[in-house]
């Protein structure tokens, strides 16, 4: 059986969780294969709504493995909160719950190192979550990292003490911040008996051997393809590969296990933390979609930056994840809008172009928008495609003969069932 991916096609919070939580019935496992607690994933149904930062968006559904991939970056202290979360609503997990032995730890001073090296950018600043990410991938690919699998080692203590030694050295690199270690650290060792006290797998074992069996596998992304270390806007980016080949990478599997590779996109776009954005609207439009869609970050809280849909970055994504089948989420934020705009093209160096350029992070854009008339209506209750207003069909088909992929699922608001299935998509029931 093949691995389907589910990931954001944008600047991240486009609605995974919401989406995967959705899909997650058709499915034997859930796996979350890169990231760490930057991401904020939210889920609302019967009423309740849960963000999840490191655990798989399948949690909430009963006989569903969840597998916390070596991809991933673990922080013990938000990993308990997120337990602690599920404890209280009752959630059985701990028999579906694993983490894979490669995944890395994010210690204290990783957050220590990335609030310090934060704060020195000054206005240059990437906006980090300050969750440790950056440093803790760096310490991966130094060779220097503490694994999951070390937790239970003799000489872990040992292996802790050696890379704390080494970010205090390299923490004096920057202007003297607040940071409590002490406190942290005791945190983090109470925390620590928790992530003890759940299953570790061999994940790459663990997931070629459920593919073997014909298990239904489905990866769930984090952040979006434009924030990818190698391809996003660098160096406003996060530290990971967010794109469907990180799905190898992040939880052992092999290129051909890929099936379905379903991208996510809103139907206009959002980005939170600094760097470039083409289509962002710097005026009332902007304030409309941001307080209309609620956008401010599931982990932060900071207000997310809004534009229109960038049809050309969709193009970029969409070439780079191979993506199968679309999903357009938060269609019902535009509602209210007499007119509704798309970028289509980026002028810059004298000349029009549907390529993003190399310097994205220096070059001046001046996005080109194509208009489509609003439909200034509630979608609230509509659960069929053909039920759907006529003008929001038009933009929906404007998008998918623009981006050349099928659209199989709308998003019409946060709580689970506000969703409409527009074709049989193989995936979907
Ligand atoms: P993720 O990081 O991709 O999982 O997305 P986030 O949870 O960070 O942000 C998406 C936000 O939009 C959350 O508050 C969701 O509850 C909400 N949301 C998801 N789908 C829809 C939708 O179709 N309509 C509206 N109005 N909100 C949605
Ligand atoms: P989900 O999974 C939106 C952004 C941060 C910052 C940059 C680097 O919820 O979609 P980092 O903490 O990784 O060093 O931050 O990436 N960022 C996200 N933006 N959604 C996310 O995750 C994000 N995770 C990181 O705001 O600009
Ligand atoms: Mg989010």
């Amino acid at each position: 059986m093949a691995v389907d991916v589910i990931l954001g096609l944008q600047w991240g919070d486009e609605g995974k969780g919401k989406i995967v939580d959705y899909l997650a019935t058709n499915y034997d496992i859930v796996a979350r294969f890169q990231g760490g607690p930057n991401a904020g994933h939210t889920l609302k149904f019967d009423g309740k709504k849960f963000v999840l930062h490191t655990i798989p968006s399948g949690i909430f559904r009963e006989d569903l493995m969840n597998l916390i991939g070596n991809g991933v970056v673990i922080d013990p202290i938000t990993l308990e909160k997120e337990i602690n979360k599920l404890i209280e609503s009752d959630v059985k997990f701990s028999d579906r719950l694993l983490v894979a032995k490669k995944a890395h730890l994010i210690l204290p001073t990783h957050r220590y190192l990335d609030a310090a090296s934060e704060a020195a950018k000054g206005k240059e600043k990437i906006g980090s979550t300050l969750k440790g990410i950056g440093p803790t991938y760096m310490d991966k690919t130094g060779r220097n990292g503490v694994r999951v699998g070390d937790i239970l080692a003799d000489d872990f203590q040992e292996k802790y003490n050696k890379l704390k030694t080494k970010h205090m050295k390299l923490v004096k690199l920057y202007p003297p911040i607040d940071f409590d270690l002490e406190a942290e650290e005791k945190q983090w060792f109470k925390s620590l008996e928790v992530l003890k006290s759940l299953k570790q797998v061999d994940g790459e074992y663990y997931i070629n051997k459920a593919i073997k069996e014909g298990k239904k596998i489905l990866a769930e992304g984090a952040q979006g393809s434009m924030l990818d270390i190698d391809f996003g806007t660098y160096p406003f980016v996060t530290s990971s590969n967010t794109i469907s080949a990180g799905v190898c990478n992040g939880l052992g599997i092999a290129p051909n296990k890929i099936g379905e590779v379903i991208g996510i996109t809103k139907a206009y776009c959002t980005r939170v933390g600094g760097g470039p954005f083409p289509t962002e609207l710097h005026d009332e439009t902007g304030e409309f979609l941001r307080k209309e869609g609620a956008e401010f970050g599931a982990t932060t809280g900071r207000p997310r930056r809004c534009g229109w849909i960038d049809l050309p970055q969709l193009q970029y994504t969409i070439m780079l994840n191979g993506v199968t089948q679309l999903v357009v989420t938060k269609i019902d934020v535009l509602n209210k809008f007499d007119e509704i705009s798309a970028g289509t093209h980026y002028h810059y160096n004298n000349g029009d172009h549907t390529e993003l350029p190399y310097d994205i992070a220096t070059v001046k854009l001046t996005p080109k928008y194509k208009s489509y008339p609003g439909w200034n209506s509630d979608l609230e209750d509509i659960t069929d495609y053909d039920s759907l207003p006529t003008n929001a069909k038009s933009y929906l088909d404007a998008l998918e003969s623009y981006l050349e992929v099928p659209i199989t699922m709308i998003s019409t608001g946060p709580e689970r069932k506000k969703l409409i299935l527009k074709e049989k998509s193989g995936v979907a029931v």
